[in-house]
């Protein structure tokens, strides 16, 4: 529940983590059935946290994708036919666009035009974000993204899903340098980032390891990933800021949780006197204030649905999004 003036009043989140661990991934079947279970009570409950009713709403903000359309089409028809039972505005929000938003929530916003680097388990991108919606995208990833890589590296060295916070975890007691694993792209001109080859060569220390392999092995191999990522998306954040000379970076994204990711970027934004912004870690990860957040400046600017279909897409590029009323 998300109030202009106030702020954000409460948010609830039902992670599927434990539904989702015993098949080591998402599951779309069970993800959507449960999503069925899940939505009104914790609707219900962030009104009761906000002290407030439905009827009280001005809107209603859901994600109407990219991601599982099962998932999506749950969510969507619920915040759809709330808006529609309460005679208010429903506003379709795009999921990276929540990412992007998220450090809005916090007391510390950062203005416009600013540096994106947004890290997530299908994205890495760098993107100038000139204003709500005009976005211009600086590179992205040709293969995986950085949150794959930790979680397809977690799962070789045998960790539980979801893997990116357990590597992350493990690598804080890593030596560094035991492991040089490749940071591909890091020497090209461009912003594209590449992390295919980076399970690879964690596959070959696997194997190599053979019968050896044990915690320290382990933890040192989880370092040399977690190392290679960060400096791979550092050395590119911190030549975007020095060719775009702008002021401002914004991290966000599950990957955007990671400390020692956090730690190296606000370095390389002091080295060169720019300011950074991250959300709060649990707005890191995905969840409803976020959206609540990107809708709310949708709302604002006209950006509502001006009918009543409910929109539930898979794919939808971010770089297609328009401020509201820009064709
Ligand atoms: O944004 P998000 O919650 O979902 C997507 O939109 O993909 O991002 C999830 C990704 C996963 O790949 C997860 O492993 C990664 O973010 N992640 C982390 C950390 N926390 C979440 N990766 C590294 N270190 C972390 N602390
Ligand atoms: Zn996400």
């Amino acid at each position: 529940m998300l109030d202009e003036a106030r702020g954000l009043l409460s948010h609830e989140l039902f992670s599927q983590v434990d539904l989702h661990r015993l098949y080591g991934g998402v599951v779309p079947e069970l993800a959507s059935r449960d999503h069925v279970q899940r939505l009104l009570p914790l609707v219900r409950q962030a009104l009761a946290k906000a002290g407030t009713t439905a009827a009280e709403l001005d809107g209603v903000a859901y994600t109407a994708g990219p991601g599982l359309v099962g998932a999506l089409l749950t969510g969507a028809a619920l915040g759809r036919s709330m808006a529609y039972a309460l005679g208010v505005p429903a506003v379709p929000v795009h999921h990276l666009e929540g990412h992007l938003l998220a450090p809005l929530l916090e007391e510390r916003a950062p203005p416009f035009p600013h540096l994106a680097l947004l890290v997530s388990g299908g994205h890495t991108m760098l993107i100038v974000v000139r204003a709500l919606g005009d976005y211009q995208l600086l590179g992205e990833t040709r293969d995986d993204a950085a949150g794959e890589a930790f979680d397809k590296s977690a799962k070789l060295l045998g960790l539980p899903y979801p893997g990116g916070p357990e590597l992350a975890r493990l690598a804080e007691t890593g030596r560094p340098g035991a492991f040089d694993f490749p940071r591909p792209m890091l020497d090209r001109a461009g912003f594209e980032f590449s992390f295919s080859g980076l399970k690879t060569a964690v596959m070959l220390a696997v194997r190599e390891a053979g019968a050896a392999m044990n915690d320290e092995l382990r933890a040192n191999i989880a370092r040399g990933v977690q190392d290679a990522i960060v400096d791979t998306l550092v050395g590119k954040t911190a030549r975007a800021l020095d060719e775009t000379a702008l002021a401002h970076l914004v991290v966000a994204g599950g990957v955007s949780a990671n400390r020692a990711l956090r730690g190296a970027l606000q370095a390389a934004a002091t080295a060169r006197g720019a300011e950074i912004y991250f959300p709060r870690f649990e707005f890191c990860t995905d969840n409803a204030a976020m959206i609540a957040v990107a809708g709310l400046a949708r709302l604002k600017q006209g950006g509502a649905a001006e009918h009543l279909a409910i929109e539930a897409r898979a794919q939808w590029p971010l770089m297609s999004l328009r401020a509201p009323g820009v064709h």
